[in-house]
């Protein structure tokens, strides 16, 4: 349970909060790199951390992502009119470059200085890891992107991304990547035995490591007869990412507002394994599928407003229940994991009053991440930068799942850690962040 003050700390992310504030201390996924498919193509609008931009790609490539209001008199630069080296407001013909300065002022005389006086707010973003990031915190501050080890293969620029909009606060998704006892509920289906991996019958501990980059949230199952253990280990780094264990890196989520009452998911499917391995690219085949995300979970044709990355189904159709699934083939009666969780998180509330919950032992992980980012925003409040933005290496880990007769998490996670890096370095990957195109 939180107080009203402890929820408003942890939601809110508006330009000037604590915690969008820590959010403006990180390079954040934003867009798919499709989004802007070419040179000189047309503005798209992106909110942002509450706030309304218009993000292009100029004559050369570079992205430019500028607030949404013209700085003259504030028509829509959406708008605009996408021409050499720079977006042109339609109204008065202002045009803006990527880094928003102000390159033409028609409507002014020649003569006139104003056009230096003038500038957009703009934020730099750059192409890395199959994703577009964006930093909208101080220009003195930016950091080196992020180094999670899929921004680092060679086929980096080919990973697959998933993208997608959810109606509530960022925090409600997240608890649900960090929860792992919902999923032989939430996500049964009937003619599907439980899943013992993850079965909430086997006794289980749940234990927390903090790391460098966040925190490793461990699952241990019972002893197996051989003596062995099951565990599965979570990765979380600051400030919202979490990497599930399974196959190929499992489930890999960033969760980031979009403002206080929506959020922008991405899932990605690293092209690198949690042993540190390099995989091959496989989404030429069918990206989708390889994502295992079916037309009627997303498809543009049927959201309500094209380019809003609204699920297909959503609250306002109350997900497309099928009352009659859910007494034959699964819990739900609504198809896939992706469709179950949207379900459950919004259906909380745009934004949870957490002074009503009643929290218990299968919460830990997610108790621990409200106190640790509570804590970021409460220290950086004092001045006290996150260590982690200025270390993006530290961002080079690897969630693990593994039959081990090891008892002990903290010496499970260092081996596997160490193990990780090891073969990472060995396998070829880039280990600078110079291959990111601005
Ligand atoms: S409002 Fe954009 S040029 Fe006037
Ligand atoms: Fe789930």
């Amino acid at each position: 349970m939180l107080t009203p003050a402890e929820n408003a700390l942890l939601t809110q992310t508006n330009a000037g909060t604590p915690m969008g504030e820590v959010f403006r201390r990180f390079w954040v996924p934003a867009m798919l790199p499709s989004e802007l498919p070419r040179a000189d193509s047309d503005p798209v609008r992106l909110r942002l951390l509450g706030e309304d931009l218009v993000a292009f790609r100029d004559t050369t490539g570079a992205i430019g992502v500028i607030q949404n209001n013209c700085p003259h008199r504030g028509a829509s630069l959406f708008f605009g009119r996408n021409e050499e080296q720079g977006l042109r407001c339609v109204y008065h013909g202002w045009k803006f470059d990527v880094d928003g300065k102000c390159v033409d002022m028609p409507n002014e005389p020649a003569e006139s200085d104003f056009r230096q006086k003038v500038k957009a707010t703009a934020y730099p973003a750059k192409e890395w890891g199959g994703l577009i990031w964006v930093y909208m915190g101080p220009k003195e501050r930016e950091p080196s992107l992020p180094q999670y080890p899929w921004c680092l293969v060679p086929n980096a620029d080919h990973t697959p991304v998933a993208k997608w909009m959810q109606e509530s606060n960022y925090t409600q998704g997240l608890e649900g990547n960090l929860d792992t006892s919902h999923i032989n509920f939430l996500h049964r289906a009937f003619d599907r035995p439980i899943n013992t991996r993850l079965s909430n019958s086997a006794p289980m501990k749940l234990i927390v490591l903090q790391t460098a980059f966040g925190f490793v949230y461990g699952a241990k199952r019972q002893a197996l007869e051989d003596g062995r253990y099951h565990w599965r280990l979570t990765t979380f780094a600051y400030p919202t990412f979490t990497a599930i264990p399974g196959p190929k890196l499992g489930g890999c989520f960033f969760v980031i507002p979009r403002d206080d009452e929506t959020s922008w998911w991405f899932m990605i499917r690293p092209l690198v394994n949690q042993n540190g391995v390099p995989e091959p690219d496989l989404s030429a085949r069918d990206p989708y599928k390889l994502l295992q995300y079916g037309r009627q979970v997303f498809d543009p044709s049927l959201t309500h407003e094209p380019g809003s990355w609204r699920l297909a189904r959503n609250g306002g159709n109350d997900y497309l229940i099928d009352r009659d699934m859910q007494r034959r083939i699964n819990y739900t009666g609504l198809p896939t994991n992706r469709v179950q969780d949207a379900a459950v998180t919004e259906s909380m509330g745009k934004v949870y009053d957490r002074t009503q919950e009643h929290l218990g032992a299968a919460d830990t992980a997610i108790i621990q991440m409200r106190r640790h980012l509570m804590h970021l925003a409460e220290a950086l409040q004092r001045g006290e930068e996150p260590d982690l933005a200025a270390h993006p290496e530290w961002f080079r880990q690897a969630p693990l799942e593994v039959v081990s007769l090891e008892e002990d998490m903290p010496t499970l996670w260092e081996q596997h850690h160490a193990a990780f890096l090891h073969e990472f370095a060995a396998s070829g990957a880039s280990t600078d962040a110079a291959n990111a195109r601005a």
